[in-house]
């Protein structure tokens, strides 16, 4: 049997279609959404998962109606303001991954309040990630890259995997032990691209707000019985 795995990555996806099951506006969705959220980070904090990534907001999540991400940026802002002093009493660090820059000021202040006073946490990492996407990660590093070979701080010759590593927002997070999607979707859609490269995936039809502690635990037994071989023969890992 596995351990328990280390990283834990999960796609929170089906708040819409959960709204929409219960006659509710998919704000609703997202507001059950965050509880399970909450729920679901104090169970991995309890079962000593060392990093959860979390898939908030998308680059291709900015195309939904102008309303819905409205709403979804004040209840980022309103979370990290309520849930601010469970981080602190479960030793959690906030950081998180995507490009800023496009995100709204209220969103950005509250996102940097809450990392600066958990940075010196040192229990379980969780990620936010936020107007992200690991294409749009990677031309960034390699734009970063090219940029450092035209101004002769590394030499071409000496670009392995490692520097790629450096250059990607999620540059101190370890590979990605175990994927969670929910809702039934089986897709990846543009998520931690590098770092899933081994990942172990796991899809489940529960929709995102209704996934709770007793989910998590289910996916980590199912994780804790596969076989995970790097390329390697079943045999070479019990030799
Ligand atoms: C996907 O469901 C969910 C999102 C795009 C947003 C995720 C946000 C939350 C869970 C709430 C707040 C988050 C934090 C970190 C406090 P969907 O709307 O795509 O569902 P659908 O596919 O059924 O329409």
């Amino acid at each position: 049997m596995n351990k328990l795995p280390k990283h834990v990555a999960i796609i929170m996806d089906g708040n819409g279609r959960w709204a929409n099951l219960q006659g509710k506006n998919r704000v609703s969705g997202h507001q059950q959404g965050a509880k399970s959220v909450r729920e679901v980070v104090e169970e991995a904090v309890k079962m000593e998962i060392e990093f959860l990534t979390l898939y908030a907001f998308s680059t291709d999540n900015w195309s939904r109606p102008m309303e819905e991400v409205s709403l979804l940026m004040k209840l980022l802002v309103n979370s990290l303001k309520k849930e601010f002093k469970r981080l602190i009493k479960n030793n959690i660090r906030l950081q998180s991954i995507g490009n800023m820059d496009r995100l709204p000021n209220p969103v950005k202040e509250e996102l940097s309040y809450v990392i600066e006073k958990t940075k010196n946490n040192t229990g379980m990492v969780l990620t936010l990630a936020l107007n992200y996407g690991a294409k749009e990660e990677f031309t960034a590093a390699v734009k970063a890259i090219a940029f450092k070979v035209k101004n002769s701080i590394i030499s071409p010759e000496k670009v392995d995997q490692s520097t790629i590593i450096e250059h990607l927002y999620t540059r101190n997070l370890p590979a990605v032990d175990l994927l969670i999607r929910t809702s039934g979707e089986e897709r990846i859609s543009n998520f931690l691209l590098w770092h899933i490269a081994y990942a172990e995936l796991y899809f489940t039809r529960t929709l995102w707000p209704d996934f709770k502690k007793e989910d998590l635990q289910k996916a980590l037994v199912d994780y804790t019985k596969r076989e995970r071989r790097f390329g390697k023969t079943s045999e070479q890992l019990t030799s």
